[in-house]
């Protein structure tokens, strides 16, 4: 957390114009996943008892991390507070050596793009939780979380941050390319898919796959303690501890349908087509029906 500040107050002090570079054509933070942690990341061993948690931004990353905090804490006995911070793309070169001696499982998470995660999660097999959300409520936590976030630069306008978002100029790259990219992956044993939407419709059904998947077989008490302590008001109300002063820009509203507050008639029906374009007749798409 120490770490996190000192970034942030450095992001503070950076121009705006100055908070993005390209990586593999992909849009990323200066700050959090400069070019030297994700060349490191070329290092990294993952092995096939790794929990690896994957999200394009905004998708609910953090509710996941906390689900799965817990599911591994029950699942294995260990304190929930003893497992490392989850994204990858953090870390850094010093961070490699303390990962490869960390005991199993290592619990690891990023917002990379699919092309961009070290091959060795796929060689390896690793099993992959990735944590999708409908395109347009996607873009309205994403705009918000840009304005509130000092490592993102602010979005000049509701409008401008749209367009951006839709033609793939944000931080970690177009929605459609990351949702292609799984699409291609969706048959694979290894890869599970989870939605917002059945999320907020289904915790305790969502926990219990999740705990499935990673072959942690819990009771239903537990799951349904997990599902209670992980609604969003649970989460909120103890994002100071867990977040720090960043509690209240992750944990905004927690809603399906925020978008109807924000898109006008014109942006949605470009959303539905671009959806209806990239992902209509896919498992995916079905998957993320909204
Ligand atoms: P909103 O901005 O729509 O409120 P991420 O963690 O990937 O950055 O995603 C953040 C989004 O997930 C935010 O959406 C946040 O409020 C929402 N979220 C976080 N915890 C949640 C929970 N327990 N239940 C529902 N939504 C949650």
């Amino acid at each position: 957390p120490a770490k996190i500040q000192s970034k942030m107050e450095l992001a503070r002090k950076m121009e705006d114009q100055d908070k993005l570079y390209r990586y593999n054509g992909v849009l990323y933070p200066v700050i959090m996943s400069p070019e030297e942690n994700l060349r490191a990341l070329e290092d990294l061993d993952a092995r096939p008892d790794d929990i690896m948690l994957v999200a394009y931004p905004k998708c609910g990353f953090n509710w996941m991390v906390a689900v799965l905090r817990k599911i591994i804490a029950a699942g294995t006995g260990q304190q929930a507070e003893s497992r490392m911070p989850p994204l990858i793309e953090f870390y850094g070169p010093e961070m490699i050596e303390p990962l490869a001696q960390a005991s199993s499982p290592r619990f690891l998470g990023t917002h990379m793009h699919p092309d961009n995660i070290p091959v060795s999660f796929s060689v390896n097999k690793t099993k992959m939780l990735v944590i999708f959300r409908n395109p347009k409520d996607t873009v309205v936590s994403f705009y918000h979380f840009s304005n509130k976030n000092p490592v993102l630069p602010s979005a000049e306008s509701w409008d401008s941050f749209y367009s951006d978002f839709m033609s793939g100029e944000v931080p970690w790259g177009s929605y459609f390319d990351h949702a292609l990219a799984w699409e291609k992956r969706m048959d694979d044993p290894n890869v599970m898919i989870v939605t917002y939407e059945e999320l907020k419709q289904d915790l305790s059904g969502g926990v219990r796959r999740v705990s499935e998947f990673f072959c942690f077989s819990l009771c239903d008490d537990t799951i349904q303690m997990i599902a209670e302590e992980s609604t969003f008001r649970a989460m909120k109300e103890s994002s100071k501890d867990s977040h720090g002063q960043m509690g209240n820009v992750f944990f905004r509203k927690g809603e399906v349908g925020d978008w109807k507050n924000h898109l006008s008639q014109a942006q949605s029906e470009q959303m539905d087509a671009a959806f209806e374009k990239h992902l209509s007749g896919t498992k995916l798409g079905a998957q993320l029906k909204y």
